[in-house]
């Protein structure tokens, strides 16, 4: 049977924002299944507001996988792009999947890429910045970094 995706599914696979590289990124982060092999990656370009809190200025993802793990890429740029630093990281993959009208349940996990993905990225600009990685256990942990 096929699966049924919402529209917004279809419209983020169809026509998927955010999407290349940044040269120099101040983070790159990658997540893969390693049951479907899917791919995504993400970079950061992370700035300062006025506050002088960190930043995403700018994201982009290249991801290698299905319609439901590229949606969740593209919405999930989306969704932190001009946020905090943490505010990032506190992004979940039910949010994504939330915020696309749903993915059918066994696609759940391809939402999971994107928070992984992003919290490696986050990572990856933590320790290039002198800050220590924060722990992530099972790409399923919601503690806020301590920026
Ligand atoms: S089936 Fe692999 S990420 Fe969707």
């Amino acid at each position: 049977m096929p699966l049924t995706y919402s529209e917004k599914v279809m419209d983020h696979f169809s026509n998927p924002r955010n999407v290349g590289e940044i040269e120099n990124p101040d983070g790159v982060g990658e997540a893969g299944n390693p049951q479907c092999g899917d791919i995504m990656k993400i970079y950061l370009r992370v700035g300062k507001n006025a506050d002088g809190v960190p930043v995403i200025d700018d994201v982009k993802f290249k991801t290698f996988g299905c319609a439901s793990a590229i949606a969740s890429s593209s919405m999930a740029t989306e969704m932190i792009k001009g946020k905090t630093v943490e505010e990032a990281w506190a992004m979940t993959n039910v949010a994504v999947a939330e915020a696309l009208d749903g993915l059918p349940p066994i696609k759940m996990h391809c939402s999971v890429l994107a928070e992984e993905a992003i919290h490696n990225a986050i990572n990856d600009y933590r320790v290039k910045h002198g800050m220590a990685a924060v722990e992530a256990s099972g790409g399923h942990s919601h503690h806020a970094p301590h920026a």
